[in-house]
């Protein structure tokens, strides 16, 4: 049966990086059951022309004489709240209609911030990030279930600012708070049918997130970290069935220090010091 890999937000930053990684992976196995598998990637996001470039440049790392044995298909699809969850569903029914097919990995990456106090930002941006950051992760999850089997995986992409009620960041602190919380207990339903699911919940990394938080007033994440370093990171801690995933010494200090810090005084602090442009 074909097994599919879906990554949403692969049009850029983690999301492509876990394409590319994934891709890799599968063409190069080195074990001869899972080179053999009749694989795709399906890409999702917005933009079909950054989603064709990573796609393109994924494939440039064949050799026209051994082409590649796992497909790469690109899905532009706003994936924002039900309208979303729908149109996300309707491909999926659409593929089952001509074909049998497993999905062996979600990765629920898509997702944006705002930086700014919250009666300084858009409401309208806010809402549309609680849409695609909860909404559309969760019915993506839902639509998936039924395609799932022993051996599959989720990757729900959350964040270190899960841990803790952050000022200046408030709602979208808030959404990746759900994500963990959700994906913390969809993995403990789902582990006795051998499903693996966890949360990957990283600090900076340098993307493109800083500047759709920042509407265009900071291009780069300060202190960013690889995100090539992020994804293999999550990728084999995933596979060992790892729940929560934090790449870096520090991450893992400040997600375990928050268990002590006081909520309030930690929203009132970043409220104070961590201004970001907006
Ligand atoms: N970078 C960080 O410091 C950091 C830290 C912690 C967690 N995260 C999380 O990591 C995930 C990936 O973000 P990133 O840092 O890689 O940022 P990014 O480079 O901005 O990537 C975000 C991806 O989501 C897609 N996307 C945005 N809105 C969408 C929509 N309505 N429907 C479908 N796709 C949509 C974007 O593509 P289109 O614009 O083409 O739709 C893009 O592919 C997010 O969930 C983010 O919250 C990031």
């Amino acid at each position: 049966m074909k097994k599919i890999t879906i990554i949403t937000g692969a049009s850029s930053g983690m999301g492509a990086e876990f394409a590319s990684q994934l891709f890799n992976e599968y063409e190069f196995a080195s074990d001869k059951k899972s080179a053999a598998q009749n694989r795709e990637i399906w890409l999702i996001a917005r933009s079909n022309e950054k989603l064709l470039q990573t796609a393109e440049k994924i494939l440039s790392s064949k050799s026209p004489d051994s082409p590649a044995k796992t497909k790469i298909r690109t899905f532009s699809l706003d994936l924002t709240g039900t309208p979303g969850v729908y149109k996300f569903d309707g491909l999926l029914k659409s593929e089952a209609a001509n074909e049998d097919f497993e999905v062996e990995c979600l990765i629920n990456n898509a997702g944006f911030g705002t930086y700014g106090p919250f009666d300084e930002t858009s409401s309208e941006k806010e809402l549309a990030m609680i849409e695609l950051n909860c909404t559309a992760l969760t019915g993506i999850c839902s639509c998936v279930l039924k395609y799932l089997n022993s051996g599959s995986q989720i990757i729900n992409v959350s964040s270190l600012a899960a841990f803790m009620p952050l000022g200046n960041f408030a709602v979208y602190a808030a959404t990746k708070a759900y994500v963990l919380s959700f994906t913390v207990a969809l993995a403990a339903e789902l582990e006795p049918k051998g499903i693996k699911v966890c949360a990957l919940c990283p600090g900076s990394v340098s993307t493109n997130f800083a500047n759709v938080a920042s509407n265009g007033k900071r291009k780069e994440v300060l202190h960013g970290r690889d995100p090539v370093k992020v994804v293999r990171h999550c990728l084999k801690k995933a596979k060992k069935g790892k729940k929560i995933i934090l790449t870096f010494p520090k991450w893992k200090f400040l997600s375990f220090a928050s268990r002590f810090a006081g909520k309030f005084t930690v929203a009132k602090l970043t409220y104070k010091f961590a201004k970001r442009p907006h």
